[in-house]
């Protein structure tokens, strides 16, 4: 039997959801989002340990609505954030699983498929789910007007969900490799991918969405009625 530990990142501001607390504070149908996603993870009945990164200045609240977590400060990037809870991982988790309170529905059975896909020998796992809009390459930065690149043949692309599982000693390899890039990779199986090592993919699911704007946390508060 392994040992996983969840790293749930909870320490962004939520700038685009315009609420005047953190997003992972901003509450869902009465319970903050935070609350939400870790409750799954422990529903799932696969995750032995829980790392959450906080927003700076509310540790307190966080350790406050979950007693059983690990609370570290997060960083100033997402990326930093994971670095802060990875330091935080128990030296005997084998496998670790990073997902954002920003994706409060995320289902046991997903979390379920995650773990399953790494302890079956997936070193790196994420979800994925098909694309629905047509995808278009522009120039890095282009803004407003701009010429199109080359449209991307929809059926061959995915878009990445949380949670990403991994191998304990892949992500630490990961994250040493690449401490200092910059920020051009959004999540932790882009950094795995840097490092050459291969990322297999899982069915995602809609409720999986990640909570950006006001818009998504009205579509989650309905995925949410139609689960209850
Ligand atoms: N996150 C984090 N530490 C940061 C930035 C983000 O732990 N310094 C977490 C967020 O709390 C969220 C996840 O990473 O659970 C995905 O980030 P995103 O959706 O971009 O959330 P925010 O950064 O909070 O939102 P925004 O970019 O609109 O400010
Ligand atoms: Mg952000």
């Amino acid at each position: 039997m392994g040992h996983t530990t969840a790293i749930l990142t909870a320490a962004g501001s939520g700038l685009r959801l315009g609420h005047p607390e953190p997003k992972a504070l901003v509450r869902l149908h009465e319970t903050p989002l935070l609350q939400h996603a870790a409750r799954r993870l422990v529903m799932s009945g696969v995750i032995d340990h829980l790392v959450v990164t906080a927003p700076d200045g509310h540790e307190s609240i966080c350790r406050a609505l979950l007693p059983e977590a690990d609370v570290v400060v997060g960083g100033a990037t997402r990326q930093e954030s994971v670095a802060a809870g990875l330091a935080r991982v128990p030296d005997s988790s084998d496998v670790v699983l990073v997902h954002d309170a920003a994706r409060p529905l995320a289902s046991p059975e997903l979390i379920r498929r995650v773990v399953a896909a790494v302890r079956a020998g997936h070193r790196a796992v994420v979800p994925g789910v098909p694309v629905t809009d047509t995808i278009t390459a522009v120039d890095p930065g282009a803004e407003g007007a701009t010429a199109a690149r080359g449209t991307v043949p929809r059926a061959g692309l995915r878009a990445v969900q949380t949670p990403q599982g991994f191998d304990r000693t892949v992500l630490d390899a990961a994250h040493a490799a690449h401490r200092l890039d910059g920020g051009l990779v959004t999540d932790d199986a882009g950094l795995v991918e840097l490092l050459g090592e291969p990322v297999w993919l899982v069915p995602g699911e809609e409720s999986a969405m990640k909570i950006t704007t006001a818009r998504d946390l009205a579509l989650a508060e309905l995925l949410l009625g139609a689960e209850s």
